[in-house]
């Protein structure tokens, strides 16, 4: 089993000591309920690194009103279990209270990137990502931390918050992990009934759709996006389209689609709301 830590300051004084060993931390941050995705993340850590550090915790700052903070899926002995199938050497999992004591004020503000796309949807979420994991490499201080291109906005911002902030540690990217039929893992997909679940699929499948016609030579961005909409609109439970963008690997629109750029788009269906992207590889 994975060493389980609950407060920050028994958490430093371990990693202190493995840091004097000179011993290399790879760092996870997760908001639990774990599946592929977070392996994968897990896995590359274990290869490049002497320790892993997995951190659980639902970050109530991302979360905006009537965003699903309270109905998120929680499972600690689950994730532990996970944790210790991986090789995971250190869990921290701490209470809200420990991470934002009575009277906590300060905040990171991620500007323009944070605006755009997600964050025109949800406004203050990057804002609250970067605060929870500024404090989290503060209290982890690791060489190494991993994150998903499925949330690859946050990626992005993580990448700038690390630049601005002069942050020692290298961030490592890891690829998008599918279920077998193409749906992005993300610990919301147990919100899917059976039947949302398959509409949920023409995301992906709009990822191909998209790729056929830029093989076929079309490159307006505008009528790629355009044939997305109509066709995940036209399956059952689409609830609404919060957007379909392309842009380039740094998140600026694009007219005309090149190798490289991303789709990305967020989709309800029923009542989940899912993100996911795509690189577009001519
Ligand atoms: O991607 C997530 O699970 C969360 O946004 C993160 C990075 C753990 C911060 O709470």
């Amino acid at each position: 089993m994975p060493l389980l830590f609950k407060k920050i300051k028994d958490l430093r004084n371990y990693l202190k000591s493995l840091r004097c060993e000179k011993k290399e931390i790879g760092f996870v941050p997760t908001m639990g309920y774990l599946h592929e995705g977070h392996r994968a993340l897990i896995r590359t850590a274990r290869n490049q690194n002497d320790v892993v550090v997995v951190s659980i915790f639902v970050n109530p700052t991302q979360f905006g009103e009537g965003e699903d903070y309270d109905r998120y899926p929680r499972d600690l002995n689950r994730d532990l279990a996970i944790c210790e199938e991986e090789g995971v050497d250190v869990v921290f999992a701490p209470e809200v209270s420990e991470i934002y004591p009575k009277g906590y004020r300060t905040k990171v503000c991620v500007g323009e990137l944070g605006k755009v796309l997600e964050g025109a949807f949800r406004p203050g979420h990057f804002d609250g990502v970067a605060t929870i994991v500024v404090k989290l490499f503060n209290i982890v201080q690791p060489d190494r931390a991993y994150f998903g291109e499925k949330d690859y906005q946050q990626l992005k911002i993580i990448q700038q918050v690390v630049e601005d902030l002069n942050i020692p540690v290298e961030i490592v990217p890891i690829p998008t992990v599918r279920e077998r039929d193409g749906l992005a893992c993300s610990s919301r997909n147990v919100y899917l009934s059976p039947e949302e679940r398959e509409s949920a699929l023409s995301l992906y499948k709009s990822f191909l759709l998209a790729e056929k016609m830029i093989k076929s030579g079309e490159r307006d961005a505008e009528r790629i996006k355009e044939a997305i909409k109509a066709f995940i609109e036209s399956h059952p439970h689409v609830t609404g389209i919060d957007y379909v963008e392309i842009t380039d690997e740094n998140l600026n629109p694009k007219k005309v689609v090149e190798k490289g750029d991303r789709i990305l788009l967020a989709v309800r269906i029923g009542n989940t709301r899912l993100i996911d992207n795509w690189k577009v590889e001519i």
